[in-house]
């Protein structure tokens, strides 16, 4: 049996900075209230015309992940792609990642598991890599929420809180001790609906969508993604200690030995309840959702990447990564770095 390391990480934002005020100009909402909320300051939203997109923005990232990795392109030998936002309905954004890069014809997987996704993937990419198969995966979560969502006051619980950008890592064999060390899964599938965006899909094809809106409520709409904030709110709490233990206990480690936790941007506030309640100390906790708002399976290789580029996880490190999100779904990774 191998064992799997992170070797490169990378990340990517788009220019265009939204601040709370500039929302407030286009919504009923202030500075204060998203701030008080969530934490949040600003966001990246892509601009019409700069020429990103969920794919492209994978892409830049992936660049300087796998550059700084050290190995080339055609040695990567699987992408797995987190995202809710692909570029098309189908076929997923792996395949464009391949192509953009110039990739040789390797397998490319979507995974669907929105703020657990980069977690999934980085799982699935463990699982090639410890059996042998793969040498090198390449990992990569990216989304643009801000094209999707309800900009007006109707909308505005949910859109004040996402923004859009991607990180990627590679995940190579192992040559010493440094290795994921185990990651864990979860999904309720019954809360499905309690955050989501529900068509157009095959439930709800756009002619559908089409006659309905023309006397649907704002409770009715469906195309738009709906979030029940605050049921969101407490399952989230539970289930990131849930599963923050649960990879602890998997490797015989206690919350003082955990010398950097990674959590899934939600919220500025879960990630300060679960500080507090494992009593972590700042150092032990990196949080960037002020920059960039909820970037769903973005936001830990963003953070990850952020606080590796800050110098603030070093080699010999214990990381704890974990998410929680839409689905439900919820997962954590325990990494010696
Ligand atoms: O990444 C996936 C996982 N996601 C999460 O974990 C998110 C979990 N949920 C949350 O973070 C919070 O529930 C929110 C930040 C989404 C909302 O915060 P809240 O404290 O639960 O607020 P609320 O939805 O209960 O709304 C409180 C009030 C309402 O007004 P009334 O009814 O009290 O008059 C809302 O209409 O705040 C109002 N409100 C706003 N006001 C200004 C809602 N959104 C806004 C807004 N600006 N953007």
């Amino acid at each position: 049996m191998y064992s799997s390391r992170i070797s490169g990480l990378g990340m990517y934002v788009p220019e265009n900075v939204v601040t709370n005020n500039d929302l407030s100009k286009i919504m009923d909402t202030n500075d204060e209230w998203i701030q008080e909320r969530t934490g949040i300051k600003e966001r990246r939203h892509i601009k019409k015309g700069d020429g990103n997109s969920t794919a492209i923005m994978g892409v830049k990232a992936a660049k300087i992940a796998i550059e700084r990795a050290g190995v080339d392109k055609d040695d990567i030998e699987m992408i797995v792609f987190a995202t809710l936002s692909p570029d098309y309905y189908f076929p997923g954004a792996g395949v464009q990642v391949q192509d953009l890069l110039d990739m040789p014809t390797v397998p490319a997987i979507d995974v669907r598991n929105q703020c657990s996704g980069f977690v999934y993937a980085l799982s699935i990419a463990d699982q090639y890599i410890k059996t042998g198969m793969y040498k090198n995966v390449l990992v990569i979560g990216s989304e643009n929420h801000s094209g999707g969502l309800d900009m007006t006051t109707r909308g505005r619980s949910v859109s004040v809180i996402f923004g859009d950008g991607a990180g990627a890592a590679v995940v190579s064999r192992s040559e010493d001790e440094s290795s994921i060390l185990s990651t864990h899964m979860h999904s309720e599938g019954k809360h499905a609906k309690e955050l989501a965006l529900i068509g157009p899909s095959t439930g709800h094809w756009v002619p559908q969508i089409i006659e309905e809106s023309a006397t649907a409520s704002d409770d009715d709409i469906t195309y738009y993604p709906y979030m029940n904030g605050q049921f969101v709110f407490k399952n989230a709490v539970t289930r990131f200690s849930e599963v923050i233990m649960e990879g602890l206990q998997a490797n015989n480690l206690q919350t003082s030995d955990i010398d950097m936790l990674i959590p899934h941007q939600a919220n500025l506030r879960i990630a300060q309840f679960i500080q507090k309640k494992f009593k972590l100390s700042g150092d032990q906790v990196f949080n960037n959702i002020q920059k960039y708002g909820n970037t769903t399976a973005a936001s830990i290789p963003i953070a990850l990447t952020e606080a590796w580029e800050e110098g603030k996880i070093k080699k010999g490190d214990t990381v704890v990564l974990a998410a929680f999100g839409s689905g439900f779904t919820w997962a954590s990774a325990v990494i010696k770095w």
